[in-house]
C-alpha cells in the first residue's frame, strides 16, 4: 500500500503535506473566504509554526497561498500561534494572534494587517512596529496566555477581546478593552472562569439568535439573543461550551442553569475535534465553525505518511429552539460534491440484519438516513451508575455488537467485506427513570487490524437530547478514507472519528446499515452519495481567479 496516500482525505481540508493544527482567523472578506491554520513547513510533527493561508469562494475548493504570518520579529521569533480576525468599522480586516518571544515560551498578543487591501486574496500581511499590543501583567502566567478571539464592539465604543489563560488550575477568559484597537487595558475580572478546568485554549465567544438559523456578527447585542462561550481544554484534549447571558454592564458572562459549566459540559463534537473557531459569514448570513481533527495514529505513522491533521468540514451553527444547545450542520456548499446517488426506503431490519449500501464509493461518501420504529417499549434500562460516566464510557461497555432492545442500530462505515474492520456509527435507546436517553456512538475500537497498542481507538459517544414522540432518529455521516464525521438528529450531537483501516480502503471499503436490537427497525429513507474531489490546495493563487 501507498502509506503516504491511503488515508489521505478526498474532500476534507488538507495541505499536500506536513503537520497542521488549529484553524486560524477564518473570515469572509470581499467575496473570498480565508482560512489560515497552524502549519509546520518542515515536517509532519508539531513545530516551526507559521500561519499557512488558503482562500476559497465556496468553502469547498481551496487555493493555497504563501504563509500569511510567520516568525520574523522580536515579538514573534519563536512562533506565530493561534488567533482571530476582526473586520473593523472601516471594513478592513485585522488579525490578533499570539507571538512567542523567547525560548521560555513567553506569549504576547500581536496584530497584523493586509499589506495591500486591494489584493483580492490578501496575500501579504504586515506586522507593524508597535507590536506587541498586549503583554501579560504580573498576575498572569505569561506562558499560558494566548489565542485571542475575534473582537467585538461594545455600546461604549470599546473593542473587546478574550485571551485564554489559567491561574492555579482555574481556566480563564481574560478580557481586554480598547478604544482604538492599539492601546489595550485588562478588565479587572475575567469575562468568565471555572475552577479545576486547567488552561483554556482557543476561547470563542459569540451571540446566537433565540429563533432561527441565521448567524450574527460578534458585536450584535440586542434582546433576541443568547451568547455562547467555547473553550478548548488542553488537559483532556476536548472542548466544551455553554449557552448563557452576556451582562454588558458588568462585562461578565453567566451560563444558563441548563448549561453544565466544566469538564462534563456540552461539546461541539464528542470525538476528535479541537481548537475550533467560528466566524460570521456575511455572504450567507450564517455563523460557521471550523475545527481541527488531529491524527489518531502514532507519531511514527505521521512521519511515514508525511502529513498529519485535517480540518473538519465547516459547519453552519445556530441555537436549538430549546435554547439549551447548539445545532450544527455541514455547510450546504458541500452538497455540490455529491455525485452518484443511491436510495433506500421502507426497508425492515430485524435483529441481526445488515443491508449493504451498494452503488457508491463507501470510502468517500455522504450518507443521510432516517430510522423509524414502532415502539419504545424495548428500550434497555439505563444503569443508574452510568449517570456518573461519560457517554464514551457507556459506549465502550455496550458497543455495537452487544444485543440491545431499541438499538444498537446505525451504519457500519469503512467496513471490510467480512467485517474484520469497521467503524460503526449508531444509536442505543435507554429507558432511564423518568425519560428516554439516546446514546450516539462512533466507535473506532474495531476500525483497523493494525496491531499497534499506542494507536488511539476510542469509542466516542454523546447523548442526543431529542424528542422521540414521532419514533424516528436521523443520522448523517461524512466518510472520507480516514475520517468519519457524524451528525445525529439533524446536528444536535456530532462526533468525528479518525480511523486507519488496512482492508477497508479504496474500492474495498463497504457501507452497511445494521440493527442489533430486538426491536425491528425500519430504514424510512436513506440517501447516499459518492463524493467528488474538490480542488484542495492544488494550484497556487497566482494562477487564475
Ligand atoms: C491549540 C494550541 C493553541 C496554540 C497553538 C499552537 O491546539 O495549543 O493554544 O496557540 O495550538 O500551535
Amino acid at each position: 500500500v501507498d502509506v503516504k496516500n491511503v488515508h489521505r482525505t478526498g474532500y476534507h481540508f488538507q495541505p499536500p503535506n506536513n503537520w497542521i493544527n488549529d484553524p486560524n482567523a477564518p473570515m469572509y472578506y470581499n467575496g473570498v473566504y480565508h482560512l489560515f491554520y497552524q502549519y509546520n513547513p518542515y515536517g509532519s510533527v508539531w513545530g516551526n509554526i507559521v500561519w499557512a493561508h488558503s482562500v476559497s469562494t465556496d468553502l469547498i475548493n481551496w487555493i493555497p497561498l504563501e504563509p500569511g504570518i510567520y516568525p520574523s520579529e522580536v515579538f514573534d521569533k519563536y512562533g506565530t500561534w493561534s488567533g482571530s480576525a476582526t473586520i473593523l468599522l472601516n471594513n478592513t480586516p485585522i488579525i490578533l494572534h499570539t507571538g512567542i518571544v523567547d525560548a521560555k515560551n513567553t506569549q504576547v498578543q500581536n496584530y497584523a494587517i493586509p499589506a495591500d487591501i486591494s489584493d483580492p486574496f490578501l496575500r501579504k500581511w504586515i506586522k507593524p512596529d508597535n507590536n506587541p499590543l498586549i503583554v501579560a501583567d504580573v498576575s498572569i502566567n505569561k506562558t499560558q496566555f494566548r489565542d485571542p478571539t475575534t473582537c467585538w464592539l461594545g455600546q461604549d465604543g470599546y473593542w473587546r477581546t478574550l485571551i485564554g489563560s489559567v491561574c492555579e488550575k482555574k481556566g480563564l477568559a481574560i478580557l481586554y478593552k480598547s478604544r482604538d484597537f492599539m492601546k489595550w487595558t485588562k478588565v479587572q475580572d475575567p469575562l468568565h472562569s471555572v475552577d479545576g478546568t486547567g488552561n483554556w485554549e482557543c476561547p470563542d465567544f459569540f451571540p446566537v439568535l433565540l429563533h432561527g438559523t441565521n448567524g450574527l456578527d460578534a458585536s450584535y447585542n440586542k434582546k433576541n439573543i443568547k451568547h455562547v462561550l467555547k473553550v478548548s481544554l488542553d488537559v483532556t484534549r476536548f472542548e466544551y461550551y455553554t449557552v448563557g447571558k452576556y451582562d454588558t454592564k458588568k462585562d461578565r458572562y453567566i451560563p444558563d442553569k441548563t448549561s453544565i459549566d466544566g469538564w462534563k459540559g456540552l461539546r461541539l463534537d464528542y470525538g476528535n475535534y479541537y481548537a475550533s473557531k467560528s466566524f460570521y459569514d456575511l455572504r450567507k448570513n450564517r455563523r460557521i465553525m471550523w475545527g481541527w481533527a488531529n491524527e489518531s495514529d502514532t507519531v511514527n505513522d505521521d512521519v511515514k505518511k508525511g502529513w498529519a491533521g485535517i480540518q473538519t468540514i465547516p459547519r453552519k451553527l445556530w441555537l436549538d429552539p430549546s435554547g439549551k444547545q447548539l445545532v450544527q450542520w455541514p455547510v450546504e456548499e458541500l452538497e455540490t460534491l455529491r455525485e452518484q446517488k443511491v436510495q433506500l426506503s421502507n426497508r425492515k431490519l430485524n435483529k441481526g440484519d445488515k443491508i449493504e449500501v451498494k452503488g457508491i464509493t463507501p470510502a468517500q461518501a455522504d450518507v443521510e438516513v432516517t430510522f423509524s420504529f414502532s415502539s419504545l417499549d424495548k428500550a434497555e434500562p439505563f444503569d443508574p451508575n452510568w449517570a456518573n460516566l461519560y457517554a464514551q464510557d457507556v459506549c465502550a461497555i455496550k458497543g455495537s455488537t452487544v444485543q440491545g432492545g431499541l438499538g444498537p442500530f446505525g451504519l457500519l462505515t469503512l467496513a471490510s467485506r467480512n467485517l474484520e474492520e469497521y467503524t460503526p456509527v449508531f444509536f442505543r435507546v435507554f429507558k432511564a427513570q423518568d425519560k428516554y436517553k439516546v446514546l450516539m456512538c462512533s466507535d473506532a475500537s474495531r476500525s483497523t487490524l493494525k496491531n499497534d497498542k499506542t494507536m488511539y481507538k476510542p469509542s466516542f459517544a454523546g447523548y442526543v437530547d431529542v424528542d422521540l414522540t414521532n419514533k424516528t432518529l436521523s443520522l448523517r455521516s461524512l466518510i472520507d478514507h480516514s475520517v468519519v464525521e457524524s451528525f445525529g438528529a439533524g446536528g444536535k450531537t456530532c462526533i468525528t472519528s479518525r480511523v486507519y483501516p488496512t482492508l477497508a480502503i479504496y474500492d474495498n471499503a463497504h457501507l452497511f446499515v445494521f440493527n442489533n436490537g430486538t426491536e425491528t427497525i425500519k430504514i424510512k429513507s436513506l440517501n447516499a452519495w459518492t463524493m467528488g474531489k474538490p480542488k484542495m490546495n492544488w494550484s497556487f493563487g497566482h494562477s487564475s481567479y
